[in-house]
């Protein structure tokens, strides 16, 4: 879809529709809405006054204008009521009211950015109606031919000085969208197309193209590094793992702060030995969406440029049941050297992870981030809305909160107290892989904290929004890129 900007009047543009956000209530007609309602001789207030279109949040109507504009349809969404209006509204309405335009057959169309406000909404609507847009069908071969686009988008603004802001708008709504994006096709493809080399060849061409400095380890250099905790969960799949290094602001990284991103890319997590359900499983080539979170956000920084060091870590691997397959009781030695006993292969993440963890202390980083599909328990403590964050410094945890809110990607902190470490201790190595079944996501973080020494770090679990989230306009069925335009405000945000 194009989207671009243009100085005129909405009365002479020649396009498929006109959009327009009407408030709900009385008297809520803006000063635009007020002389669309005046060209269209008062087709808008009739229609509110018959109580047949109230503003009411994401209802959508749209008006034929039989000539008395030049565009053949004004089409009107709700906004909710104006004291109550905000950044996740924009995104919500523009996503819905591009989809009912997109059905409608509308190729074409125009928004109006109103004289009279401070706060344009570009990027948010941009936002919206892109990840409203978003499908997911490049392996159907049938219905093709009725797939409806929606082709251009144009911001009108009446006010030549307004079109390099509305311009910036637009490509930080590209940027942004872009990689979260890039993020739901990754985590959307099955594992039969995106395996953690396929995965490592596509950080691989992002990084060629957004000018990322990027290394890979393959099973070879995996065993020089000693990344022991890695190497036992890929050994039961016949795919090799890969640990993704990627790296931007590279060349200047001792004079910038360092921030190092981290995301589980489990291909497919059968659940190893301990085998998981049928059910269970239907949904796990989505255990990589961390990784396409760090991928996606990547992509954006390459783009952004911001003033700091980042690096991002994926941690690439198949967790598959064979006779290679590592047993529970084996234990491993992660790549700090401490020792793992496995009880459950079915708690990979925090495996792979101890490993891109402990590697993460090389880079000398201000912050670590993890991104990881780690716990079903997270599900059942938060939901499919939520993800849980914990982290060992406060400031962090808090800044991410912050950005969490801006982009409503909700996160809710769960404690790190010293009392869920009693569950962890083994016998026989320096700490086991699963607890007693209590605290579950707690658990999953106590795990990781011990493996994040020596930096300041946040883990984000990402099991309940990393897929098939409800409810929200502009998050379809499947991958959702999760996390993407956290990372990206968070870095946006950072002095
Ligand atoms: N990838 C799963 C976590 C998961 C499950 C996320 C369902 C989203 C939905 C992870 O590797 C896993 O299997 N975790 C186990 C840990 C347990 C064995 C301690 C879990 O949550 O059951
Ligand atoms: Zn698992
Ligand atoms: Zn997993």
């Amino acid at each position: 879809m194009k989207i671009n900007v243009k100085v005129g009047d909405f009365r002479q543009e020649e396009t498929d529709a006109i959009a327009l956000g009407i408030y709900e209530g009385e008297d809520s007609l803006t000063p635009l809405a007020e002389s669309v309602d005046q060209a269209l001789g008062g087709a808008i207030s009739n229609l509110m006054g018959l109580g047949d279109f109230e503003g009411k949040l994401k209802q959508v109507v749209t008006l034929y204008t039989n000539g008395k504009v030049s565009s053949p349809r004004i089409s009107l969404v709700g906004c909710g009521k104006a004291e109550d209006f905000n950044q996740e509204n924009i995104r919500q309405v523009s996503a819905k009211h591009a989809q009912s335009l997109r059905n409608l057959g509308v190729k074409k169309i125009i928004v109006p950015i109103p004289d009279d406000i401070s706060d344009l909404p570009v990027q948010a609507i941009v936002e919206g109606v892109k990840l409203g847009l978003y499908t997911f069908d490049q392996h159907k071969t049938e219905g093709r031919n009725e797939i409806k686009e929606l082709e251009e988008l144009t911001f009108l603004t009446a006010n030549e000085s307004r079109t390099s802001v509305i311009k910036q708008g637009i490509e930080l709504g590209n940027t942004i969208t872009d990689g979260v994006i890039l993020a739901r096709d990754l985590t959307n493809q099955p594992a039969n197309y995106l395996t953690p080399t396929i995965l490592a060849e596509t950080a691989q061409s992002v990084a060629k193209e957004k000018n990322l400095r990027c290394e890979i380890f393959d099973s070879v250099k995996l065993q020089e590094e000693k990344f022991g905790a890695m190497l036992g969960v890929s050994q039961g799949s016949l795919e090799e793992p890969r640990f993704v290094i990627l790296e931007y602001g590279f060349e200047e990284a001792n004079e910038k702060d360092t921030l190092v991103l981290v995301g589980k890319g489990i291909t497919f997590d059968s659940g190893g030995l301990s085998l998981k359900s049928g059910s269970g499983m239907e949904t796990m080539k989505d255990d990589m969406a961390g990784a396409a979170t760090v991928l996606g956000a990547m992509q954006a920084i390459g783009e952004l440029k911001p003033d700091l060091h980042v690096v991002g870590l994926i941690a690439a691997s198949e967790n598959m049941p064979s006779g290679t397959a590592q047993r529970p009781g084996d234990i491993v030695t992660s790549y700090g050297g401490k020792t793992i006993e496995i009880l459950n292969t079915d708690a990979e993440g925090r495996l792979v992870l101890a490993d891109a963890l402990g590697y993460a202390k090389n880079f000398k980083p201000e912050a670590v981030i993890d991104f990881a599909t780690l716990t079903g328990a997270v599900v059942t403590s938060l939901g499919r809305s939520t993800a849980g964050i914990m982290g060992t410094d406060q400031k962090l945890v808090d800044r991410i909160i912050s950005a969490a809110e801006k982009t409503h990607e909700r996160v809710w902190q769960l404690p790190l107290w010293d009392d869920y470490e009693e569950a962890l201790k083994s016998e026989v190595a320096d700490v086991k892989n699963t607890g007693d079944g209590t605290a579950g996501a707690i658990v999953g973080g106590t795990f990781l904290k011990k493996f994040a020494e020596g930096y300041s770090w946040t883990h984000i679990d990402i099991g309940g929004t990393a897929f098939d989230i409800k409810g929200s306009s502009y998050i379809s069925k499947g991958g959702s890129g999760y996390g993407v335009r956290l990372l990206i405000q968070l870095v946006r945000d950072w002095h």
